[in-house]
């Protein structure tokens, strides 16, 4: 099958042309002005008046992730659909490391929910709970298995938490195999104090749960974290950074030349601890890190701009408001953390961000698909419009308006943060690997047609 897409506007990381694309197979035959006289295809699809894109790449979301006694409600199929349609055409998403269990148990686990469900490509991290001598071994074999990066926390003692000494293992593991390490910055033995302060002084709304998790215990976290990558002589990814002293942390060490890297989410940018009040439907809100006071976003945009922050992703993990964060009516430690938000990156990003003048569009497509492939070991075969390149692709329409609701979104939960707000931009056509997989509003793809992402080195690694 080859398709053209004439008359569009090529936008990528390194800027923008007039240029048409032949898509042949899977990949990426030619780019250049005036191929429709010149080559034959199956297909010709007009992009005029529209851009045409790598398609996004989400590096953090959570499907069917185990927390506080239930499971993230996305199945690979619903929220690689989901990201589909929001113009997302790969995943990374976490495999779980149980307690007392092998990485390979859970990576196993993993590839066993993706395989057959997936609708678009999509790798692995590893969530690593138990730092020991089995596991640090097993890291080696998971970076030449194609999933090269272990997501460690200082939070959530009892569960994910690991201690400095654990942390600095596995860094230095990745010192020896060329891995990354993934950190979830917060100090999570003292949130769980102020926490349980809060529930004793009868906070026990979601509200308690922005209000314990105090922003200087992410800036805290962060330091440390990047000061141990430091000694172990190793990078560090630091997720979900949603805090003005985090983000001052990497900033500091960035200026020194360390190799500190960090992602924010949407969730950071448009939301604020004011959607966390109104009682228990604050506990939509509920995610760590928490959302802060609305102060913190214009920092988290500059961070944007000048590259402190590279990244955005979702740390999608979806649960229902109805049956899911109900759990924790009555005590907020209970509610579910995590955010739905796989579908509407891509287009928040560009309302907020390119729309609102925040962000050139070529720095939106870098933040949300060319660098993450660059720090995640998939460039140049995602995150960019080259001869040989995958074709996953998006014509995406910059003019277009849409309302976010939970009545029309993919995404298997029955809510939606942006509940009513309007966005600019949205994606026409969706192409993984030359098969489209939404064309106007309609699914056209197939469950099961993704694949695995074995993963290489980063960028950075390579160069080094
Ligand atoms: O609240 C969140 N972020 N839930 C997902 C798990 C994590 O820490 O990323
Ligand atoms: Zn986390
Ligand atoms: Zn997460």
């Amino acid at each position: 099958m080859r398709t053209l897409i004439t008359n569009g506007t090529i936008v990528t990381a390194d800027g923008s042309s007039a240029a048409d694309v032949l898509v042949d197979g899977e990949t990426i035959a030619a780019i250049g002005a005036g191929l429709a006289g010149m080559v034959e295809a199956d297909e010709t699809i007009d992009a005029a008046g529209r851009y045409v894109i790598p398609g996004g790449i989400d590096v953090h979301t959570h499907m069917e992730l185990p927390f506080g006694g239930t499971f993230a409600k996305d199945t690979f199929e619903t929220g690689t659909r989901a990201a589909a349609f929001g113009g997302t055409t790969s995943i990374v998403d976490f495999a779980v490391q149980s307690r007392g269990k092998s990485l390979r148990e859970g990576l196993d686990a993993w590839h066993a929910k993706a395989e057959g469900n997936a609708v678009v490509d999509y790798g692995f991290h590893m969530i690593m709970s138990d730092v020991n001598d089995d596991t640090l071994r097993e890291m080696d074999t998971l970076v030449e298995e194609g999933v090269p990066d272990f997501k460690l926390f200082t939070a959530y003692p009892g569960v994910f938490f690991s201690d400095d000494g654990a942390i600095f293992r596995a860094m230095q593991q990745t010192g020896r195999n060329g891995g990354l390490i993934m950190m979830h910055a917060e100090n999570g033995l003292a949130i769980d104090v102020i926490a349980a302060d809060t529930v004793a002084a009868g906070v026990t709304d979601p509200i308690g749960h922005g209000l314990a998790r105090y922003s200087v215990l992410e800036g805290e976290a962060t330091n440390r974290v990047i000061r141990l990558a430091q000694a172990a002589k190793v990078p560090v990814y630091i997720v979900h950074l949603s805090a003005r002293e985090a983000l001052n942390a990497v900033r500091m060490a960035r200026d020194e030349g360390l190799p500190a890297f960090a992602e924010t989410c949407p969730q950071y940018l448009f939301l604020s601890l004011d959607d966390m009040g109104n009682g228990f439907e604050g506990a939509k809100f509920v995610c760590s890190p928490p959302l802060r006071s609305e102060d913190h976003q214009p920092e988290l945009w500059k961070g944007l701009v000048k590259d402190d922050l590279q990244v955005v992703s979702t740390d999608h993990c979806p649960f229902d408001f109805h049956g899911q964060k109900d759990l924790g009516k009555g005590d907020f430690r209970k509610v579910p953390n995590g955010l739905p938000g796989v579908e509407d990156r891509m287009d928040l990003l560009h309302d907020g961000g390119v729309v609102a003048g925040r962000l050139s569009k070529e720095r939106w497509v870098e933040i949300t698909s060319t660098a993450p492939a660059k720090l995640f070991g998939m460039y140049p075969r995602k995150g960019a419009i080259a001869v040989g390149s995958d074709a996953d692709l998006v014509i995406y329409d910059p003019n277009r308006r849409r309302t976010i609701s939970a009545k029309s979104h993919h995404m298997d939960v029955d809510y939606s943060c942006y509940e009513g707000r309007t966005v600019q931009g949205a994606s026409d056509v969706v192409m993984s690997r030359g098969s489209i997989v939404v064309r106007n509003g309609e699914f056209t793809g197939r469950k099961g047609a993704g694949r695995f992402l074995r993963r290489g080195p980063a960028d950075y690694a390579r160069m080094a």
